[in-house]
């Protein structure tokens, strides 16, 4: 990754709730990742996913992706998701829980955390710096409420993590809003994550339409939502692009085990049919 971290600037930044360069990184995802990546495509060779808490790759490659790259607007997703890579490989199932469960409690101070510094140890140069210079600043988004068990990885799937992933992910460094200029292969499956919530939605339709010529036939764009109305302003912009380009297909499910009845979870499919 071509990019010099600016610490006077993330030490302001990392404050600002909006997303951008230096925003915190959650540390745990507050989606159904089993949902969404249960759309991976069978054979899926190369996937494109959001950084986010390293979550959305992670799981990802639990579904099957063979190779997966990874983007975010926020260079502390790439810190958050290349600490998780580092404890998967030096940690058994329940320090790794019981790590993450930490990371999350803020009223756990970095320095506390055990096993931190082993896992700072193994990271890429960089990112060791990095954390090390600003750990006195919020860029990791710590919380005082309980965290949602159900995100963590059961045994089971922690055991298939720990055999499929060795080394950090691919990650490219973008708004979503210039995406397609960066990206030089093709994917079989690409996850938005519900970043679109975010994002005006002016931009909704140049950024698929950006990204539909990078998927192979058969491959597939994951958008998810939770603010009620955004989805119906994407299904807008979706049924034109649906109307022109008659090789692919759309569908849309709402799963919703989310306790307030205004945050549900859209889940779109846009697959490349031939
Ligand atoms: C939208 S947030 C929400 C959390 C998410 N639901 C999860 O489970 O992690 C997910 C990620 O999207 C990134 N993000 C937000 N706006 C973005 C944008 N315009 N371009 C690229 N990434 C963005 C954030 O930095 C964050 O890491």
């Amino acid at each position: 990754m071509d990019f010099i971290p600016d610490y006077e600037l993330a030490k302001k930044e990392s404050r600002d709730p909006i997303f951008g360069t230096y925003s915190s990184a959650y540390i745990i995802t507050n989606e159904d990742l089993r949902a969404s990546m249960n759309f991976v495509p069978k054979n899926c060779e190369n996937a494109l996913v959001v950084a986010a808490s390293g979550d959305h790759p992670l799981f990802c490659s639990l579904y099957g992706a063979k190779n997966v790259d990874t983007f975010d607007i926020s260079y502390n997703a790439k810190c958050i998701m290349d600490i998780k890579i580092a404890a998967l490989n030096i940690m058994n199932h329940s320090e790794y829980t019981s790590f993450i469960k930490d990371l999350y409690d803020i009223s756990v101070p970095l320095t506390r955390i055990k096993n931190m510094d082993n896992i700072l140890y193994k990271l890429p140069k960089t990112e060791y710096d990095y954390i090390n210079a600003l750990s006195d600043y919020p860029i990791f988004y710590r919380r005082s409420i309980s965290l949602n068990h159900a995100v963590l990885p059961t045994q089971f799937e922690y055991n298939e993590l720990r055999k499929r992933i060795k080394l950090p992910y691919n990650f490219i460094l973008t708004n979503i809003c210039k995406i397609g200029e960066k990206l030089t292969k093709s994917y079989d499956f690409i996850h938005l994550s519900n970043i679109f919530d975010y994002t005006r939605s002016f931009y909704y339709e140049h950024v698929v339409l950006s990204l539909m010529e990078r998927v192979r036939p058969g491959g597939r764009i994951v958008t998810q939502f939770f603010a009620e109305g955004n989805d119906q302003i994407f299904d807008v912009y979706m049924a034109k692009i649906i109307k022109n380009h008659n090789n692919w297909i759309l569908n849309k499910t709402i799963i919703n085990n989310n306790k307030f009845e205004y945050f549900k979870n859209g889940i779109y499919v846009l697959e490349r049919t031939r």
